[in-house]
């Protein structure tokens, strides 16, 4: 069965000791949930920066396997002289077994290119130990010129064109238009279900990919999230801001397993 998505993506926040106090909300919260199997078809993924990966890490307890790690970021070399990067084999050493790559803030950022992008999606297959999860997403010019399926499917062909002759087994796409992160405005649950559609169906006719989850991102709240959880190739989501406060996150988890 195909799990659906609840991700945290903590960014650039956070000490060691916000996350110990994070997790004693969390994970007391969280046994109240899971005493109603709440988890049986849902996965909680957080992402927080490289320095908490091992602190939340040591918080998941083997018998929590519904909760999994993820990095924000790797760099696909294999090792070397690369100050201040982080490479795969770092990232599953601290217990990562989903990778984000190429979030809009990389990509506009850091000046991450589709070539980059897709080096690191190379990376991942070849190594084969964790899964991407892989951003794509719109500016606010190009859906006001209703060029979003275009500019996505490129997108998506720029990054997975490493992949396009092998078997893959797992992947992720989260759908994060560039104009509805951090900014409040979430993309209508409508507009969302339309752009998911598109992905899945752009994913199965030019890759073999035997499961594909497609998340949302930008702007998910406790507010927005029944309605877009609930539309048909709506996967899950990536939530930013609504995952920093525990219980606010908790609340984004409980609404969307109900
Ligand atoms: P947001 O961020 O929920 O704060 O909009 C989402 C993301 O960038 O992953």
């Amino acid at each position: 069965m195909k799990k659906k998505i609840i991700a945290a993506n903590f960014k650039m926040n956070k000490t060691r000791s916000d996350v110990e106090y994070y997790f004693d909300i969390f994970m007391e919260k969280i046994d109240i949930l899971k005493s109603k199997s709440f988890f049986t078809d849902t996965e909680i993924i957080f992402a927080p920066s490289f320095t908490l990966l091992r602190d939340v890490h040591g918080r998941i307890k083997p018998q929590d396997d519904f909760i999994k790690l993820a990095s924000q970021n790797f760099y696909h070399k294999k090792n070397g002289a690369y100050t201040g990067e982080i490479n795969l084999d770092m990232i599953k050493d601290c217990g990562c077994v989903y990778a984000i790559v190429g979030h809009s803030e990389r990509r506009n950022i850091f000046n991450e290119s589709d070539e980059l992008i897709a080096k690191k999606i190379n990376t991942i297959y070849d190594d084969g130990c964790v899964v991407p999860i892989l951003c794509v997403g719109e500016s606010l010019s190009v859906r006001n010129k209703n060029n979003q399926e275009i500019f996505i499917g490129n997108q998506l062909n720029s990054a997975l064109r490493p992949i396009q002759d092998r078997k893959i087994s797992s992947l992720i796409i989260a759908y994060e238009p560039i104009w509805a992160i951090g900014t409040g405005v979430a993309a209508k649950s409508e507009d969302g279900e339309k752009m998911h559609n598109f992905i899945h169906n752009y994913i199965h006719s030019n890759y073999q990919i035997s499961e594909l989850r497609v998340i949302y991102g930008g702007s998910v709240s406790e507010t927005n999230i029944t309605e877009l959880i609930t539309k048909p190739h709506i996967d899950g989501v990536l939530v930013g801001g609504a995952s920093l406060d525990p219980a606010v996150f908790l609340n984004v988890v409980r609404l969307s397993t109900d």
